[in-house]
């Protein structure tokens, strides 16, 4: 069903956290604390639908100013070099990276301590996980962050036959 889908280009990013659930993200609230997010669609009659019937749709949002975002960041698939989006689940077992401890410019997860750098293509720099969390290309529509693809590299939880399929 489309609220268990993983996101899709053109959905809208909005809000995960509790007190915001459903508000659409506003780049000026963002900044080097993550924000985590859903992605927002339409179901089939044209209404909003977050996709969180899935809850490895997360998300993790980042701002830092230009400059500081570099390789192996997709810069192109993100807004200016300076707004990026991730997967927030773990590459290492799956559980949602952010939680609302999360000190700011840090991504940690709170399982096993697996740590990754959102500056630098989120990858492993602490902990178990084994690869990067995948990076979701995004760019802006008006004031809105929309989807603009699917992730670039293999989003936990897919099998490989399941990711090799959906690139087909
Ligand atoms: Fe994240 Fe183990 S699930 S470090």
């Amino acid at each position: 069903t489309r609220d268990k889908m993983p996101p899709v280009e053109g959905d809208v990013l909005v809000h995960a956290s509790a007190s915001k659930e459903g508000e659409i993200i506003k780049p000026s609230e963002l900044s080097e604390q993550l924000i985590r997010a859903w992605p927002m669609g339409k179901d089939k009659e044209g209404n909003n639908l977050i996709r969180k019937g899935d809850p490895n749709n997360v998300l993790a949002v980042f701002r830092y100013p230009k400059g500081q975002i570099v390789a192996p960041t997709n810069l192109e698939a993100t807004i200016d070099g300076e707004i990026v989006a991730y997967s927030d689940i773990c590459t290492h077992a799956g559980c949602s990276v952010s939680d609302d401890d999360q000190q700011e410019g840090q991504m940690k997860c709170p399982c096993h301590s697996g740590q990754y750098d959102p500056k630098r293509g989120c990858i492993v720099v602490g902990g178990p996980p084994p690869r990067p969390l995948a990076q979701l290309p995004i760019k802006m529509d008006g004031d809105k962050l929309v989807v603009a693809g699917f992730f670039l590299e293999n989003p936990y939880p897919f099998t490989e036959a399941e990711w090799e399929a959906r690139k087909e």
